[in-house]
């Protein structure tokens, strides 16, 4: 073995795929006494201990006892801008816009203060063990260049836009048709595909943008290998009737955007709480995803997601945490949510699928599972430590536990932000939390 190896030793569990398509068994690879070898930021190999200690003479190995080695969180939906307004009171989704989220997005027009949410934010990821994610910037240029600065300086694999919105939002927060188009590509060119990072064009949703800055919107998106589209849809009542006036030509919310070329691979649809049959199946054959957002759903009112109907369908399905309308930045605290939403539908959330959700599933939906998502030989090697003995009661628990399901049911109720140990990102470890 090269020196160039670094070797982590603890019990490892990752996806291998959706358990809706192969079942529960064959969803997951689960090492007790595991291996993770990585070399020059990426996996070199996943492997049982007893199998790979005798190949690693002279290279060091990390060992983390009561503790679970998983692929890093992947979250499909977050504003970095609304960090600060996370937990504000008491509206729904078209009053908590206008209360709360505009006036603290007027603020990133300047960047220093972006610079300093930024920072903030992208800690609170790590902290977290969220090392990739798809996230809103603001209407500003200047809010995406210093959210790709900081994400860059961490070499992260980070997704992130411009906001698009040119109407039915204050003086300060809007841009044209034109100088949306033409600051966006602007960030492209500057950003997209650069190291880590990638560009996703970013409508904020239907009735913030005009017919004739969709269209552009549209012209973008086709206008450049392997960029994103990132918007929301069909997330609460008030919302869905406002499109259907703003867009009477159309034939749902979901054909606003399909008319004007908004649909496709690498497309990610925030909420879809409300949709019919006829465009889930829209979402699945066109290869769009959606993005699941449960503490922001629940917190704002906006409804029950049903992730069956989005599996019978074939949709492509991430995890989100939608903050600021969510209430966590931890995937856990999504999952935990996400249970009692399935629960409230009379239906099951599997602790392999809610795994699934928030690794190799969000790289699915991302259409980015050549690179992350797993520890296939050759991925980016963004991994998280999770402590077992996190909090008092989450290690009381884990000693009831009699199966690796269970712990990691367990871990997904009672874990958080605490939970996790520690954070590497292209092999690099960025969070330690002692
Ligand atoms: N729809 C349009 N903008 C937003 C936003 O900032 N947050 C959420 N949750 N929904 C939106
Ligand atoms: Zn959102």
């Amino acid at each position: 073995m090269t020196n160039n190896v670094n070797a982590y030793r603890s019990a490892i569990l990752h996806s291998l795929a959706d358990p809706a398509e192969v079942g529960i068994e064959a969803s997951y690879q689960y090492f007790e006494d595991g291996i993770l070898l990585v070399e020059n930021g990426q996996v070199l190999e996943v492997g049982a201990a007893s199998e790979l200690l005798p190949k690693l003479q002279g290279v060091e190995i990390r060992e983390y006892r009561d503790a679970l080695i998983t692929p890093g969180f992947i979250d499909t939906h977050i504003h970095y801008p609304q960090t600060g307004i996370i937990a504000s009171y008491g509206e729904q989704l078209l009053d908590w816009l206008n209360t709360y989220t505009f006036p603290a997005e007027g603020a990133f027009a300047d960047k220093a203060h972006a610079a300093d949410v930024a920072g903030i934010f992208l800690k609170e990821l790590l902290r977290n063990g969220t090392t990739t994610a798809l996230v809103f910037g603001t209407v500003h240029k200047q809010s995406v260049d210093a959210f790709f600065e900081a994400a860059q300086a961490l070499n992260l694999r980070m997704i992130a836009g411009k906001v698009l919105m040119d109407r039915h939002a204050p003086d300060f927060l809007t841009d044209t048709p034109e100088s949306g188009y033409a600051d966006s590509k602007e960030l492209i060119e500057r950003w997209h595909g650069k190291g880590r990072l990638h560009y996703a064009v970013t409508p904020r949703f239907a009735p913030t943008s005009s017919d004739a800055q969709l269209e552009l919107a549209g012209k973008l998106f086709g206008e450049y290998p392997d960029l994103y589209m990132h918007t929301h849809l069909s997330e609460n009542k008030a919302e869905i009737a406002w499109v259907k006036e703003l867009f009477p030509a159309r034939k749902g919310y979901l054909d606003v955007y399909d008319h004007h070329k908004l649909t496709g691979p690498r497309a990610v649809f925030a909420h879809g709480v409300h949709l019919c049959d006829d465009e889930c199946k829209r979402l699945a054959e066109t290869g769009s995803a959606l993005s699941f957002c449960p503490t922001s759903n629940l917190f704002l009112g906006s409804g029950l997601f049903d992730l069956e109907k989005m599996e019978q369908h074939g949709v492509r399905v991430g995890l989100g945490t939608d903050v600021g309308g969510g209430t966590s930045f931890s995937q856990l605290q999504s999952l935990n949510e996400a249970y009692k939403i399935m629960q409230l539908q009379g239906k099951k959330l599997s602790p392999m699928k809610s795994l699934y959700l928030a690794t190799l599933g969000g790289a699915r939906s991302l259409y980015l599972d050549d690179r992350i998502g797993n520890f296939q030989t050759g991925k980016d090697a963004d991994f998280i430590v999770l402590d077992y003995n996190a909090t008092p009661l989450l290690s009381y628990r884990m000693q009831q536990a009699r199966s690796l399901e269970e712990r990691l049911f367990a871990l997904t109720i009672l874990g958080d932000d605490r939970t996790v140990k520690e954070t590497f990102a292209a092999g690099r470890s960025v969070h330690q939390r002692d």
